[in-house]
């Protein structure tokens, strides 16, 4: 696997594959890298520096092949078999997430749930089975879960956080909004939608125009 890939990088090779995906590949059977760079809103150089980053290279008379470049793109970002995440919180976001993500992301297999409420511990739900919280490390560990979604209130995000960790998760996708305060070697990804929202609105209010104001 590839090492010291930088997380920006994985997440816009990410984006180029599902735009790549959405391509019909028998109309567009090649792509050039300002073609691929339009539709992610990024520079042509950019796109050519991270497909480089994973060993990828066009031909400069017909850009890339569609088809090469997604099965390119997955070796590297998906795992050779499914990979075993747990949900930690099974309310209204957690129920959505086990809703959406089983057909769509079949190689995050959501293997288990945890909740602290008695009426969801031991049932399953969505086609999951809900634990309840104090079983979680050892059916992390029995279940060699190296992932967590975490859908708790922000009060408790923390305290599901570390309990994951000692069990042996390395990845955390917190949707709780509070920064959580984990080992250097744990990857942590923040879905913050409120602050999403606040720029958002804030530049509907105040207007959007340079392409570099984005990421400044
Ligand atoms: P919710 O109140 O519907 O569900 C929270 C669930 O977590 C409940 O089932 C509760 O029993 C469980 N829980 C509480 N403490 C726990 C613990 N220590 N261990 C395991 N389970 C525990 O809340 P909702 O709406 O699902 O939101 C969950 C989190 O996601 C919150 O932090 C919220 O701010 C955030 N969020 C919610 C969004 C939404 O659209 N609902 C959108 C973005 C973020």
């Amino acid at each position: 696997m590839t090492k010291n890939v930088p997380a920006k990088t994985v997440g816009r090779l990410s984006l180029y594959r599902r735009l790549l995906r959405r391509l019909d590949a028998r109309e567009n059977p090649h792509i050039f890298s300002h073609a691929l760079a339009d539709l992610a809103g990024v520079s042509a150089a950019q796109v050519r520096r991270d497909l480089m980053t994973v060993g990828c290279g066009g031909s400069p008379a017909r850009g890339y092949g569609v088809n090469e470049l997604i099965d390119e793109l997955s070796a590297f970002l998906d795992a050779p078999e499914a990979q075993n995440v747990v949900l930690i919180g099974v309310g209204n976001l957690g129920r959505a997430l086990l809703a959406y993500f089983p057909a769509r992301r079949p190689r995050a297999r959501i293997v288990a749930a945890f909740d602290t409420d008695a009426q969801k511990a031991g049932r399953v739900i969505l086609g999951c089975r809900c634990h309840a919280v104090s079983e979680m490390e050892e059916v992390i560990r029995r279940e060699g879960v190296s992932a967590a979604i975490i859908a708790v209130p922000a009060a408790h995000a923390q305290d599901v956080a570390e309990t994951a960790v000692r069990a042996g998760v390395r990845g955390l996708l917190n949707f709780a909004p509070v920064p959580l305060r984990v080992p250097a070697h744990i990857y942590t990804e923040d879905i913050d939608i409120s602050t999403s929202l606040d720029k958002v609105m804030y530049f509907a209010r105040a207007g959007f125009g340079a392409d570099d104001v984005r990421n400044d």
